[in-house]
């Protein structure tokens, strides 16, 4: 991989390093956003926590000299288990924002998610990554109170390619992040709702002693939606449900019954309801109440080759990666975020190695030792 950092001799080698020399290329209110969980930010360290509390027991004498991380997720090829999670306001990081995440993804050969409040449209994004071969897009959704505007939203995704509606449930009002509180945060003047642009009068503007994103959600998303408008929003698009945010198996056995084709097992990055259940810790659960009816992916706190491992072990399909590609963009555009990506494969591949599985078939439970911090 090519060097990322041009003007500074410093080269990144794990998702952490670039967590700190991303902090050299963000504004303050940025940096703050990105990095922000909700109120103690408990559930934002937990996230963490829960992938050491995880011990891997190692097979030994295996012939790993040929590894493959290839697998499928709703029938589409990945090269490796990993999409980039919906995060919004990428062009904060970087001028090309979400498509240059967009097409990192897409030439590693990993999904990436859209989100509803991106600052490049559905169409940019489809548009960046016309030359990539099986490049996968998912579209998050946000439902707006203004059905019309969702129901466009949703249209435009598939009208784009965009493989599935990922439908964030975790979210009918925004979680507290105090610094944002602080800082009033805002999106510039120059960045807009790329996905929304056509609405006048819905922008993310300075709020006294309140987050604009906050105030935001409480105008304009429907804090009324319920496990019904699942069969309104299958009826408008004929795209597979995922729903991200789930943590509990009652939900995930609702969300099969509603139709859903993946689950999401996610506290949204610490970023919603503080004190909430590390998703590796409720990942056990779902995936039994689930019972191979739908996909089962996770995310929160994926940092390390190892984490994907373990993941995977307790039965997740694949995994989501958030904020390390925020990191990746701010350092060095889609360049910085296709190393990040690149580092997780090669740590994943390794570790792969040193567990005794030569494919990701091979990753099961009984490589994972999981203490009894938790059931
Ligand atoms: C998010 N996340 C998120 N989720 C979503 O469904 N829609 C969105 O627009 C956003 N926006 C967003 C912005 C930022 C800055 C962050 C950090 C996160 C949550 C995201 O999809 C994912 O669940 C977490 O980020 C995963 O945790 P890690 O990998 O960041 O620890
Ligand atoms: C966030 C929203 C936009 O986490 O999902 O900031």
């Amino acid at each position: 991989m090519t060097a990322v950092s041009q003007n500074n001799s410093f080269q990144p080698i794990n998702l952490f390093e670039y967590e700190q020399l991303a902090k050299q290329h963000l504004s303050p209110m940025a940096l703050d956003y990105y990095s922000s969980g909700a109120w103690d930010e408990v559930t934002l360290r937990d996230n963490r926590a829960a992938f050491e509390r995880v011990k891997l027991q190692p097979r030994m004498l295996v012939d790993v000299s040929d590894r493959n991380l290839s697998t499928s997720i709703l029938g589409q090829p990945l090269q490796l288990p990993l999409l980039i999670a919906p995060m919004a306001f990428q062009c904060l990081a970087h001028p090309d924002g979400e498509i240059a995440t967009a097409r990192a993804a897409a030439s590693a050969g990993v999904g990436m998610v859209l989100s509803t409040m991106a600052t490049k449209s559905i169409e940019e994004v489809a548009d960046g990554c016309q030359n990539f071969q099986n490049s996968l897009q998912w579209f998050q959704l946000y439902i707006h109170k203004d059905r019309g505007l969702t129901r466009t939203l949703v249209e435009k995704a598939d009208a784009a390619g965009y493989k599935a509606l990922c439908l964030t449930v975790d979210a009918p009002v925004l979680g507290q992040r105090e610094r944002d509180r602080h800082n009033e945060f805002a999106l510039p003047l120059d960045l807009h709702l790329a996905n929304l642009a056509t609405i006048s009068g819905l922008d993310i503007s300075h709020e006294k002693g309140e987050s604009g994103l906050f105030t935001y959600f409480a105008q304009q998303l429907n804090a009324a939606v319920t496990w019904s408008d699942l069969e309104w929003l299958q009826s408008i698009s004929p795209l597979p449900l995922v729903l991200k945010g789930i943590l509990r198996g009652d939900d995930a056995v609702r969300a099969v019954e509603y139709g859903a084709k993946a689950i999401v097992v996610s506290n949204h990055g610490g970023r919603q309801l503080d004190g909430a259940i590390a998703s590796l810790d409720a990942l056990t659960q779902i995936v039994t109440a689930v019972d191979d009816r739908a996909e089962v992916l996770l995310d929160g706190g994926i940092r390390r080759g190892t984490d994907i491992l373990k993941a995977l072990a307790l039965g997740a399909k694949a995994v989501l990666i958030g904020r390390p590609i925020l990191w990746g963009l701010a350092v060095a555009g889609q360049v910085g975020v296709a190393h990040v990506i690149s580092l997780l494969q090669d740590e994943l591949s390794i570790a792969m190695a040193l567990s005794g599985c030569a494919k990701l078939q091979d990753i099961d439970s009984s490589l994972v030792k999981v203490s009894k911090h938790i059931e």
